[in-house]
């Protein structure tokens, strides 16, 4: 099985799966607790059915979108995600590159393994930065001001995870980063020679966005749930949020947004966005999916805030129908990080032209000429 073989998510998947050694795969591929969330999230897109038009003189759609204050050309865009390196040897660089080729956001984790300026350096597209806030005094601050002098374009809060969700798979399978040859992990680096040949030989495992900070974050092979119980804030809040909103000055989003209560009040803080997630169904399990949120918090909220739907995308019908109940536009984590995995830029490029083409394709389907005609009345409840 190569790259030429995959046509859906879950081909990557199992490509990944075969790719990757089995703490690195299951890090990416699981939830907490018993993944009920994370099963939810994808599910729950069966509720709603598309509701076609026929006869509208489509010829080719337009799929860009206007959020955070960028002209993307696809409404779907890469979630932040951390350590990327781990993934593929080329990490963020490869993910920052293909979301660039397709004219459309790539967003960087605090907790990335290439630096916001080589980032900004070596991808020139669409480009958002997402904090978490340490209890490290001054860290935050260091990361807004470089952010706004190497050109990012926007910011997002990722407000929860202040306690590491219970990821079992990682536990069982001994996830540390960086790697760490355990008796446990050991077979299983030594059965993907190809994947701990290139880890070995390309740049060191690093976090430079925090290092200067977090001395420990390099050297100490520690699992991902402790670096969070250690290092970040629990008692974060809605200050930090509107200090962080004004430090920036920019287009700032709100990530992990669930309840129509907080929806209101990130528009009262003057976010640009909310992010509706439940952080990959790898934080609060039984938690709602951010799709069966997604008509309340549009109702309450839908005009005055944008509303980024982010958790289970799998398909092009997810976006449309995410967009006809009021997203502005969608983002996804393991939607491209098994094409990472499994292929690196090339393979991040491959999901990202298959899911283009899909919206496309479902779009002239559907009749729609462009984004602002999917609205309510192209959706109906099963
Ligand atoms: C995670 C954090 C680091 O979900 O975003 O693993």
């Amino acid at each position: 099985m190569n790259l030429n073989d995959c046509y859906n998510f879950s081909d990557f998947r199992k490509l990944a799966k075969k790719k990757l050694p089995a703490p690195i795969f299951h890090y990416i591929d699981g939830g907490s607790d018993d993944e009920e969330t994370l099963k939810r999230n994808t599910d729950s897109f069966s509720k709603f059915d598309l509701v076609p038009n026929i006869l509208a003189s489509v010829g080719e759609p337009d799929l860009s979108t206007k959020v955070l204050g960028t002209k993307i050309d696809m409404p779907l865009f890469l979630s932040p995600v951390a350590m990327q390196r781990l993934f593929h040897h080329d990490g963020d660089k490869a993910s920052a590159r293909a979301a660039e080729k397709f004219g459309t956001f790539y967003s960087m984790s605090t907790m990335a393994t290439s630096s916001i300026e080589e980032i900004a350096n070596k991808a020139g597209g669409p480009k958002m930065f997402q904090i978490y806030i340490h209890k490290t005094q001054g860290l935050t601050e260091n990361l807004i001001d470089r952010c706004k002098s190497s050109g990012f374009n926007a910011m997002c809060l990722t407000v929860d995870t202040i306690v590491a969700g219970n990821r079992e798979r990682d536990h069982k399978w001994g996830f540390t980063t960086p790697p760490r040859l355990t008796l446990k992990s050991l077979m299983s680096f030594a059965m993907h020679p190809m994947w701990t040949m290139n880890y070995l030989t390309h740049e060191k495992f690093q976090l430079p966005n925090v290092s200067n900070f977090v001395k420990k974050s390099s050297s100490i092979a520690k699992g991902v749930m402790e670096y969070i119980n250690e290092q970040y804030d629990p008692a974060m809040n809605w200050k930090d949020a509107e200090y962080c909103i004004k430090r920036w000055g920019g287009p700032f989003a709100l990530k992990g947004v669930m309840s129509v209560e907080d929806a209101k009040r990130a528009v009262d803080i003057g976010a640009s966005a909310i992010i509706l997630s439940n952080h990959g169904g790898r934080q609060l399990d039984g938690s709602r999916s951010p799709f069966d949120q997604l008509p309340l918090i549009a109702d309450e909220v839908g005009g005055k805030i944008e509303i980024i739907l982010d958790g289970g995308i799998r398909r092009g019908t997810h976006v449309l129908k995410a967009l006809s109940l009021g997203a502005t536009a969608c983002s996804f984590g393991k939607g491209f990080l098994f094409a990472l995995g499994a292929g690196g830029q090339r393979g991040v490029e491959s999901i990202l032209q298959k899911m283009h083409d899909e919206i496309k394709r479902d779009m002239i389907l559907m009749g729609c000429k462009s984004i602002k005609e999917l609205n309510k009345s192209k959706v109906t409840l099963r």
